[in-house]
């Protein structure tokens, strides 16, 4: 097995690679004077079973470019399998067409990933399960509940649990998360009932006095999230925390939690820790580091990932 790292997330590489107990493969990724990237893999390939690790995170088109340009490397150095293992899959909430003549960005990027060269993809929590059916290799799409759950039961021993969605599209998550806590289910309904008049924040569920923990696959500006917390507040929520698997948290997002009634944000290493959220004491990373190893290493050995989630 050679496992090689891109340059988005050498931190959770790192980890993966003592998991496993193998070393990362040396390679470079250089540029050109305009920019272009150039990557060569400095140690022989031929023949092996090859992972390379790399999230499509900001800047997402760079290291987009950066997770091409490595599957291509590999092909032609004749790597027996090529995974593109991609704990952050960007693009992937432009999943079908939201008006005339837009596109659907994530059918677009696996097919550039497949054309690049690779034989499977490893992934955590697409923000659709259907996105898996953009492509037609064998794609591994992991959830990140093991990590959230021991986290949970151990926070929010004895105090009454809701899991809330805070949007319809995240109700299927919210439930699994649910069942495992045993644990009620809420969800925040978004309505803009005129065009120009602000949403209204409809709760389906009982949240009064409930320790309410928001889920979801992505934060991004934190706006989802820090209304969803307000309108859980305003319907006597106990208290109000989120588990979010990709913190993407652009621009101001973390202040922007920090001011919000959220008292914590969890958020997974899918995507490095930029400078404010390694300083916040609102935002927690948690490693996925061993589940993304294990279903490396069930990868290479043949064996079951299903199994890894029962
Ligand atoms: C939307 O469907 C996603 O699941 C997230 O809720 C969304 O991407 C979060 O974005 P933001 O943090 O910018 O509100």
């Amino acid at each position: 097995m050679k496992l090689i790292s891109g340059n988005s997330n050498n931190p959770l590489s790192e980890e993966i690679s003592s998991y496993l107990n193998v070393p990362l493969t040396q390679a470079s990724c250089k540029r050109f004077s305009d920019n272009e990237i150039f990557v060569e893999i400095m140690e022989n390939v031929r023949g092996h079973d090859c992972f390379f690790i790399q999230s499509t995170s900001y800047p997402a088109n760079d290291h987009m470019m950066e997770l091409l340009i490595a599957i291509d490397a590999l092909k032609r150095g004749s790597a027996r399998r090529i995974t593109a293992v991609i704990p952050y899959f960007g693009y992937a909430r432009q999943d079908r067409k939201t008006g005339g003549r837009t596109p659907i960005s994530a059918k677009l990027v696996a097919d550039l990933i497949t054309a690049a060269g690779a034989d499977r993809v490893l992934t955590l929590e697409l923000h659709a399960g259907q996105i898996q059916g953009f492509f037609d290799i064998p794609v591994d799409n992991l959830v990140a509940w093991p990590v959230f759950v021991p986290h949970i039961k151990e926070e929010f021993e004895g105090k009454p649990l809701c899991i809330v969605s805070p949007d319809v599209g995240g109700v299927v998550r919210a439930r699994a998360l649910a069942k495992r806590l045993d644990a009620d289910l809420a969800i925040i309904d978004k309505r803009r009932e005129k065009a120009g008049v602000s949403e209204v924040m409809h709760v389906i569920g009982e949240v009064e006095g409930k320790a309410c923990i928001l889920v979801d696959d992505i934060v991004d500006s934190g706006g989802t999230l820090c209304n969803a917390a307000a309108a859980l507040k305003q319907h006597g929520a106990l208290s109000t925390h989120a588990y979010v698997v990709h913190g993407v948290l652009s621009g101001k997002a973390v202040e922007k939690v920090e001011k919000s009634p959220l008292e914590k944000l969890v958020i997974t290493d899918s995507i490095v820790a930029t400078e404010a959220v390694a300083n916040s004491s609102h935002v927690q990373q948690l490693s996925i580091s061993n589940l993304m190893g294990e279903a490396i290493l069930r990868t290479a050995e043949e064996r079951s990932i299903s199994a890894l989630f029962k």
